[in-house]
């Protein structure tokens, strides 16, 4: 897969969508996105559309849902696509066990839908969003991609769900071309602070708890659990900035013209473990803003620590993250402090 070729870029609209998709067409890529802003919003597509400068000629953009199968099919009898990245699908953890049928539908068959359509048009190139959810509660770490799978909650099932309709997909046809990215915890945004995570509701993940916290629109940030065997007791993670997952999507994509690649998952991490209250500190630095914190209970599902073995990606894939905590807090911060209301005005 070289530039000039034409991407399909679902969920493009999102969080890492829009910095992936950013990066395609500065590197040259045609780049077709659809989303049906679920979780997302036009301005967003219209600011990569801005850092894209005399590029953007390359992006088109359609409001559509993956399970739309008649608006899907005419999107590719009009345009040849090389390949699809697939973000598109909900992420929430919680909202996925008060729902368990919307996440279904939107992850598992909305991904079918897609895959049907692609089968139909001859287009067996994917890259897929999985997650290091797939590892449950590791036993032991640094978390390789040969670990046994399992899903604590219905999004991880969806997620893995998907992981097995690939391997099954592949397993009948090799004409297929499959890489399932497991990321780690995405945070960060476009050093130009001009696009950046957003999330519709209320956010469930550290990162932009610490940022509404920062911008005053909550009190303080609820630690869950002090009593983890960790460093610091607090729960540790692999965080990632997301301009180096962005990469990681375009070094999958050129491994996908590899004649011996099947289908094979890869680790999206840096392979370093951070704790909550280092991210905290890390945060108060960059930002100046002092964090008030809440010790709470740990958070029923929580895993202790989960960490990426980088290995089969940096071999593989030739790609490595470049960022490390600070770079991560900076970028969040400037973005955070150039738009406390996300994408939307107050
Ligand atoms: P996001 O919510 O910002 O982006 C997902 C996009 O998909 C949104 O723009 C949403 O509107 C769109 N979408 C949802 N359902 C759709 C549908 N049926 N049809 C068309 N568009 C639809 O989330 P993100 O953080 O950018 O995550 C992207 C992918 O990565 C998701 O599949 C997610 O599960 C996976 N992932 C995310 C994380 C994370 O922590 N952010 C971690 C691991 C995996
Ligand atoms: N945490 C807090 N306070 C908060 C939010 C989080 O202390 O307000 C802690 C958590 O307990 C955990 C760490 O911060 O120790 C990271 O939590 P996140 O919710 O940001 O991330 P998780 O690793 O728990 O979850 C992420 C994705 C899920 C995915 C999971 C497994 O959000 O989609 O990784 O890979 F399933």
């Amino acid at each position: 897969m070289s530039p000039s070729h034409c991407v399909l870029v679902t969920g493009g609209a999102g969080y890492i969508g829009s910095h992936t998709v950013l990066q395609l067409l500065l590197t040259g890529y045609k780049t077709v996105v659809i989303d049906n802003f679920d979780n997302s919003c036009q301005i967003a597509v219209n600011r990569v559309q801005e850092l894209a400068g005399d590029r953007a000629v390359n992006l088109i953009f359609h409001q559509i849902d993956i399970r739309d199968k008649a608006e899907l099919k005419k999107l590719f009898a009009s345009t040849k696509f090389d390949a699809v990245i697939h973000f598109a699908g909900l992420k929430a953890v919680g909202e996925s066990v008060q729902k368990p049928l919307m996440y279904y539908d939107n992850n598992v068959v909305g991904t079918l839908t897609l895959l049907e359509v692609m089968e139909a048009h001859g287009c067996k190139k994917i890259v897929f969003s999985s997650s290091a959810t797939v590892y449950g509660w590791p036993k032991v770490l640094p978390c390789t991609e040969d670990f046994p799978l399992s899903a604590a909650s219905p999004y991880g099932r969806t997620k893995l769900m998907v992981e097995d309709i690939f391997r099954d997909i592949y397993a009948s046809d090799s004409g297929w071309k499959m890489i399932m990215l497991r990321y780690f915890n995405p945070v960060g945004a476009h050093p130009s602070g001009y696009i950046g995570e957003d999330p519709l509701g209320s956010p469930n993940n550290l990162m932009p708890f610490i940022q509404q916290v920062a911008v005053g629109k909550l009190p303080a940030l609820k630690v869950f659990g002090t009593d983890y065997s960790t460093k610091d007791g607090t729960g540790v993670r692999d965080y990632i900035h997301v301009s180096d997952l962005a990469n990681g999507h375009l070094a999958a994509l050129r491994k996908l013209s590899d004649p011996e690649i099947g289908c094979e998952a890869y680790n999206l991490g840096t392979g370093k473990g951070t704790s909550v209250l280092e991210m905290v500190a890390a945060f108060e630095k960059v930002s100046g803003k002092k964090i008030p914190l809440v010790i709470s209970g740990r958070r029923p599902g929580d895993a202790e620590v989960v960490y990426a073995s980088t290995a089969k990606a940096e071999r593989d894939l030739n790609w490595k993250a470049e960022n490390g905590i600070e770079e991560m807090c900076r970028d969040q911060w400037n973005w955070a402090s150039k738009n406390p209301y996300g994408y939307q005005s107050k």
